[in-house]
């Protein structure tokens, strides 16, 4: 059976777009019900500026209250030096740098070119100096919401720099839903065959509907680490027309009907799921929690 890992996304990307102030200790709650469900990773928070995401300015607090379990990695978003330091002060397991393969997505999101992204990037990685593991997570690579297409060798190019400053992991992210699975087909085969050595996560959102049937085409096309949000949470706050991510228990729900093994412990994390309208104040998009499993039988009407 081929395992496929799982990285939650709920209390960073999921939370970041919420209008409300989640408190705390909602956050470190929730972290810690994650952390018994089997996930392979946890992107517990960003250290990127309060200002720019208010949502995310107790990252410290919560990653000082959070307990952290064996075998579950937290990693965390880093936009930039300043982040890095925090984030190492915070002993992260891992710091997920970001920046965007589209020129207009990443100076609205981080406010500079590409470039001086990059640049900026690889000074945090020569300064963590493989103290830990560092991720770079690409934003926009299955088309930007303003310019529209964004190239494979324009995502390639960004991916090759960053493969030779000696990152761990990279994650190609559709950062508001415009990947549809014949692209991520040709993205999936085109990554493999590049960087063999590097953990690759494929990132998804729903914004059309075609969450899911990504994960499938990307899965078997050979990618076995997902990112992934409880409820279906999420976006970014920098990207017109960004909705939230796949949900996590779908596609963990539709993997394991594909006969993969997760590792999760689906009834725990539906089970902690149903209780996500009540941290955000409002429904979810996540299927699952309302539906229950394939597997989950009504009685017949009276
Ligand atoms: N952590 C905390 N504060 C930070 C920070 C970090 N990583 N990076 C910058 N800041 C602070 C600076 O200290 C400064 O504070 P001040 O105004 O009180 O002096 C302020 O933010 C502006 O700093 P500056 O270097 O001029 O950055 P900027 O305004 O050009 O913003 C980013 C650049 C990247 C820091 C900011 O746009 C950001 O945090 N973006 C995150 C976007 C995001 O998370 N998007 C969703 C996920 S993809
Ligand atoms: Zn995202």
């Amino acid at each position: 059976m081929k395992r496929i890992y799982f990285n939650e996304v709920v209390t960073r990307d999921g939370f970041q777009i919420e209008p409300n102030f989640i408190p705390t200790d909602d956050k470190v709650g929730l972290i810690d019900a994650l952390s018994q469900c089997g996930y392979a990773k946890i992107e517990v928070t960003s250290f990127v500026s309060p200002k720019a995401i208010p949502m995310l300015r107790d990252a410290e607090e919560v990653m000082a209250r959070i307990q952290r379990v064996a075998g579950v990695e937290y990693t965390v978003l880093v936009p930039n030096l300043r982040g890095a330091e925090r984030a190492m002060a915070s002993r992260a397991d891992e710091l997920n740098l970001v920046m965007s393969t589209s020129e207009t997505h990443n100076r609205a999101n981080l406010r500079q070119s590409r470039e001086d992204s990059f640049a900026g990037l690889a000074s945090v990685i020569q300064w963590v100096d493989g103290k830990t593991p560092i991720n770079v997570s690409l934003s926009t690579c299955f088309g930007c919401p303003m310019e529209g297409d964004v190239p494979l060798t324009e995502v390639m190019r960004f991916a090759h720099r960053f493969a030779d400053l000696g990152v761990r992991g990279l994650t190609i992210c559709d950062t508001t839903g415009m990947a549809h699975p014949a692209q991520v087909e040709a993205m999936a085969e085109a990554m493999l065959q590049a960087f063999p050595q590097l953990q690759m996560t494929f990132h998804f959102h729903n914004t059309r509907g075609m969450g899911v049937a990504n994960v499938m085409a990307a899965a078997r096309s050979g990618i076995d680490r997902f990112d992934g949000s409880l409820g279906g949470l999420g976006g970014c706050p920098y990207a017109p027309g960004a909705s939230g991510n796949i949900s996590s228990e779908d596609a963990i729900h539709l993997l394991m009907c594909l006969g993969y093994e997760t590792g999760i412990d689906l009834d725990r994390l539906l089970a902690i799921g149903r209780g996500l309208p009540e941290v955000v104040g409002h429904s979810v998009p996540g299927q699952m929690i309302k539906a229950g499993r394939i597997t989950d039988l009504h009685p017949a009407p009276a």
